[in-house]
């Protein structure tokens, strides 16, 4: 009997250690023989314990000396790792920064880096890295691809998932210190105390992984759950209502982070139904805050269905409240001016705002990109905004600079983004977009990386380091992003989505008596002139909201960058683009680009079979089948309804429609979200 217990063991064994369904993420280390690796370290907490135990168990190499020295404090959370005689030291003033050195040394070895004479010193970019959830209490996820929430609401705080521990491990091997459980379109319920109890359960596992927790509010909390008359933040009960609710968090939480807050955006409370500002609803949480050292993240996400371009009210509202919040507020906008859009300029709110902090957000969940069908890399998405130059400060100002705080000397500095993170075994729904992921996290440590260099360290990471695999592989995530702008949404074309969802074409759509600003008709414009949205002088001027020379550049239909064209420019259909082409043509052409892109992608993939577990390789394969049958689709519902004003030819020499532009107008998908 027992030698069949044994035998059973002994076949399962393999099995479970190769079933391959992703949720090992970029965590694949080698696990070595029990007490080979050497560590050694004169302190001890929880982190530190952590650091040990993943050396202890991963690392092949020489012995490693973990230091605390309070002189590197120059470094905040960032490390020192160095070759020293027979051994490696990582020194850094914090414990987390001992933790995240670990998991760098474990990267290095993983990517077969070169480990003689190692000599580094690492200090994050920003202070806080943080991932937002648009997770709701009931565990939908808004714009989540990837299954339910992966907070068990109805478990906490007496159960305790295996999977939170996983989650603040992930996060800190790359870097990554905080967390927004919740969606920002909040709930007041999340401040009950019954909730604050659940919060404060997965707070206590994330601690030793050095992840902060963070929670959104609802600017309407005071009425809806203390009762008050109203929640307008200069009524001193109301005042008071934060100060002790916060003191009810910071009892149960101690390092609590702070607060995000969406107010006066799509239908959400603020302090403007009271006649009051952005800045005194933010100021009046900042107060309540301050004596913990909490902040708030307040958007910048906001707009009205007015006759003004919705690319142009951030900074309307925003800018004229520069120099009002307080120390511990930092304005959180989008990427863009519109909303996560597959390519956007970046919000001229960058750089605008010349007294109070500013961060970035971005979207890894591909709400606007395919869902969790399309494989695309965002890290060339997140490096082209955060290295555009904004002028604000003079030739050099760009997002990455002015937000981390080498331009202007900010208290805190932070960069956030939406999670892609759900239940499903793999997390993210598609095992590439975990590549997003942790492209956020690297980037958020270090803003100067290459997107090449992290599409490599997760590659090699996740799949595979044979240099068959790696490049070919590559080469597909660098271009991945371009090639969904270009079946989607090529030369500046933006929010042509379908009304209901996100995920497929509609340029056509119009709901009667729907908001115009959520049509996209609203932004493409096209008619029998041409097509795309004049911001210029003449038109939105929105142009005018960025310094110079952007302003002039964009403004002028001479020297806009062609991949923003049809943003700032209504363009005549028969107009001339730089290679000659018409823009019809240059329309079709991209479209057609963007469709057999992906086509090679299935080839390349096809190709890697040898190289990838059966479950991954088929789940990717399946993917990519979709991505290329949806970028059909978009190709012919695009080209056939804009043809429709432009009257003319798709050229002969590209593929021609597979639909019938009736059929394509009678698609509806069955999905939940609203616009
Ligand atoms: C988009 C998205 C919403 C989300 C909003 C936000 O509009 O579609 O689901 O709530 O952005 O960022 O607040």
């Amino acid at each position: 009997m027992k030698y069949l217990i044994y035998l059973t063991f002994i076949i399962l064994l393999p099995l479970s250690l190769f079933a391959e369904d992703g949720s090992r993420l970029w965590l694949r280390f080698p696990v070595r023989e029990q007490g080979k690796a050497k560590i050694i370290s004169k302190h001890s907490s929880p982190t530190i314990q952590i650091a040990r135990q993943e050396l202890t168990s991963h690392w092949r190499g020489t012995t490693i000396e973990l230091q605390l020295n309070k002189k590197l404090n120059y470094l905040k959370d960032g490390y020192q790792i160095k070759s020293d005689k027979d051994k490696i030291i990582i020194s850094a003033s914090q414990d987390t920064g001992l933790l995240y050195g670990a998991y760098h040394l474990l990267r290095l070895q993983e990517t077969a880096a070169n480990l003689s004479n190692i000599n580094i010193e690492e200090k994050p970019r920003y202070d806080i890295r943080i991932l937002n959830h648009w997770d709701n209490l009931d565990r939908t996820v808004e714009r989540g691809y990837a299954g339910y929430s992966i907070w068990k609401w109805d478990e906490l705080p007496n159960t305790l998932s295996p999977r939170y521990a996983e989650y603040a491990r992930s996060n800190a091997s790359i870097g990554i210190n905080g967390t927004v459980l919740n969606n920002v379109n909040a709930t007041p319920d999340i401040l009950t105390n019954d909730y604050l109890l659940k919060v404060k359960a997965l707070s206590d596992i994330f601690r030793p992984y050095g992840l902060k927790v963070y929670l959104s509010v609802n600017f309407s909390s005071p009425k809806e759950l203390g009762k008050l008359s109203d929640s307008d933040p200069l009524n001193p009960a109301v005042k008071d209502w934060w100060k002790s609710k916060v003191k009810e968090i910071y009892n149960l939480i101690p390092d609590f982070g702070g607060f995000l807050v969406k107010a006066n955006s799509e239908g959400l409370p603020g302090p403007q139904d009271y006649g009051r500002t952005h800045a005194d609803g933010a100021n009046m949480l900042a107060d309540a805050l301050k004596p913990y050292n909490g902040i708030v993240m307040w958007r910048a996400f906001v707009y009205n269905p007015s006759n003004e371009d919705r690319a142009k009210q951030a900074y309307q509202e925003f800018v004229p409240l520069d120099g009002q919040f307080r120390d511990n507020v930092i304005i959180q906008i989008k990427n863009g001016p519109i909303d996560f859009q597959p390519r956007e300029p970046f919000s001229p709110l960058f750089g605008a705002l010349r007294k109070t902090p500013e961060m970035v957000e971005f979207q890894i969940t591909q709400e606007y990109l395919g869902f969790s069908n399309h494989l695309v890399y965002l890290a060339p998405l997140f490096k082209e905004t955060l290295d555009s130059d904004t002028y604000s400060d003079g030739e050099g100002s760009t997002i990455a600079k002015l937000a981390d705080g080498t331009l202007r000397p900010n208290k805190t500095t932070a960069i956030c983004a939406v999670a892609n993170i759900g239940e499903d075994a793999n997390w993210c729904g598609h095992h590439f977009a975990q590549a997003n992921w942790y492209a956020f996290g690297r980037l958020a440590w270090d803003h100067q990386l290459s997107s090449e260099q992290i599409a490599d360290e997760w590659i090699k990471m996740t799949f595979s380091k044979d240099e068959e695999f790696v490049t070919p592989i590559k080469q597909m995530m660098l271009t991945s992003r371009e090639t969904v702008v270009d079946y989607m949404m090529p030369l500046g074309l933006h929010h042509i989505f379908a009304f209901g969802h996100h995920y497929g074409p509609e340029p056509w759509c119009d709901v009667p008596d729907a908001r115009p600003d959520w049509m996209p008709w609203y932004y493409h414009k096209a008619d029998s002139v041409g097509l795309g949205f004049d911001r210029t002088k003449t038109g939105s001027d929105a142009v005018s909201q960025y310094f110079a020379p952007l302003n002039e550049i964009y403004g002028n239909i001479e020297t806009c960058p062609e991949n923003f064209i049809l943003w700032f420019h209504h363009v005549p259909w028969n107009s001339r683009m730089k290679n000659g082409n018409t823009l019809w043509e240059n329309l079709c052409y991209k479209y057609d680009s963007g469709v057999q892109q992906v086509r090679e992608y299935q080839k390349i993939w096809d190709r890697m079979e040898a190289y990838v577990d059966n479950q991954r390789f088929g789940e990717v394969q399946s993917r990519l089948k979709i991505q290329a049958r949806d970028a059909v689709w978009w190709k012919d519902a695009c080209l056939l309804y804009f043809q429709t004003f432009s009257k003319q030819p798709i050229p002969y020499s590209i593929e021609r429609p597979a639909h019938e532009l009736e059929d394509l107008k009678k698609i509806k998908l069955d999905m939940k979200h609203h616009n």
